[in-house]
């Protein structure tokens, strides 16, 4: 089939959740994409942060290859080879003791928000009543599941399934006032993304940082962090919580973890698992033997290519050329983020950007409205970032120079 037709197919079969950019991408290497008409595109997006290792990654596929002739699923009723093996490496890169498997972000949220209900429940002192109220950030995202996103404050998202799970109350983000006056006896957790990612590359302040992690202290409260986008190296850290000197209670983890297959995980401390008794939380898919396997060797090829580096000095040269960007173009408002967490604030919605980027062979997104957003893959060079800064550059050019209403025609480069 082609674009045509899988698009004709899509709006008579699937539910109407997304406005599909129209290319039907057929293959990938490395930092770059193929669609149907072999035309190639430079990714930024990395499928929104989660093939760290860019696309068909020969380590990855040699663990897919070695698994999954052997068992693809054996459900959480038995052991598996794999996930001992996983939380251990967690454990130790966080500084945390246990981790729980499940298959995405939003579960993994699921699963920390039941965790500081169950902790709260034996160890919280709210006079007889435990306490369940989990303060969430303004401009947060935490998914869509219902608990999920009962945490996620944008309203667009939230609204149309109200009411949401009851007790999130929200924060305004870096403002430490506003938390402790609404850390009250009733707060089992304090809920924040190191880096806000969907609510558009918003870095958490280090006071505010260290203001949940001392309240939540003072109240016997849990600060969880969602680590889900910002986690697993995108910083130039394992974990961004390591470049503030703060250690949450429960890490919330999941996009790059597999490379591309669904993993996500929860890691915590040992009295906060302690909380957990057998039936209390499960899964029948999460951390089945493949994408532990794979988990494990995204992990080794993160530390033997010295990939976390690579993210910090490419990192770099990536901000400092958007900032060349920013001085040159009246549309970006400023320049920011962390790694290769990054971002530009235009002054107005970024779709058309986003199409002409994707028009000229650039894929990146745009949150938030008007924050065009670069997710690129952990092994990204300086050359190709060289090579997606002269498409965006023209891409801005072009969108700057036409009437808003006016949206380009994807091409694409041919190869
Ligand atoms: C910070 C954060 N938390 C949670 C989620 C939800 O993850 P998923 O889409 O895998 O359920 C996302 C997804 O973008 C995210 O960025």
């Amino acid at each position: 089939m082609n674009l045509e037709a899988v698009a004709r197919a899509e709006a008579r079969l699937l539910l109407p959740t997304y406005d599909r950019k129209r290319v039907l991408f057929r293959r990938g290497q490395g930092c770059y994409l193929w669609d149907d008409h072999g035309r190639r595109y430079m990714d930024w997006l990395s499928g929104i942060g989660v093939c760290a290792l860019g696309h068909n990654h020969p380590a990855v596929l040699a663990a897919i290859r070695k698994q999954a002739p052997r068992l693809l699923h054996i459900s959480n009723l038995f052991y598996h080879d794999y996930q001992a093996a996983l939380a251990e490496r967690l454990a130790r890169l966080s500084g945390l003791d246990r981790a729980f498997f499940c298959n995405s972000g939003s579960e993994a949220i699921e699963g920390a928000l039941k965790l500081a209900r169950a902790y709260a429940r034996l160890h919280g002192k709210n006079g007889g009543q435990p306490p369940w109220r989990i303060l969430a950030m303004e401009n947060s995202f935490h998914g869509r599941t219902a608990g999920a996103l009962a945490a996620t404050a944008t309203k667009k998202y939230r609204e149309p399934f109200e009411p949401l799970l009851p007790g999130v109350r929200f924060v305004k983000f870096n403002n430490p006032a506003d938390l402790e006056k609404k850390f009250d006896g009733s707060v089992c957790a304090v809920l924040l993304e190191p880096i806000q990612g969907e609510g558009g590359i918003n870095p958490v302040t280090p006071e505010f940082f260290a203001a949940a992690r001392q309240l939540a202290d003072r109240r016997g409260a849990l600060l969880i962090a969602d680590e889900i986008q910002c986690g697993l190296g995108r910083t130039g850290e394992y974990f961004a919580f390591q470049k503030y000197g703060v250690t949450p209670d429960i890490l919330a983890l999941a996009k790059p973890l597999a490379s591309g297959l669904p993993l996500g995980a929860i890691v915590t401390r040992e009295p906060v698992a302690a909380a957990i008794k057998p039936g209390l939380h499960g899964t029948t898919f999460g951390g089945g033997p493949l994408a532990c396997a794979v988990a494990i060797t995204f992990l080794d090829t993160l530390q033997h290519d010295n990939l976390i580096a690579n993210v910090r000095r490419v990192g770099k040269y990536f901000r400092e050329k958007l900032e060349t960007l920013k001085r040159k173009h009246p549309s970006v408002v400023e320049a920011r983020g962390i790694g290769l967490m990054l971002a530009l604030q235009l002054g107005a919605p970024g779709k058309d950007v986003v199409d002409a980027c994707l028009a000229r062979g650039l894929v990146i997104n745009c949150t938030h409205d008007t924050v065009l957003r670069f997710l690129p893959p952990f092994i990204i060079t300086e050359k190709q970032v060289d090579e997606g800064v002269r498409l965006l550059d023209r891409a801005l050019t072009e969108v700057e120079s036409k009437p808003a209403s006016q949206t380009p025609v994807i091409t694409g480069k041919k190869h």
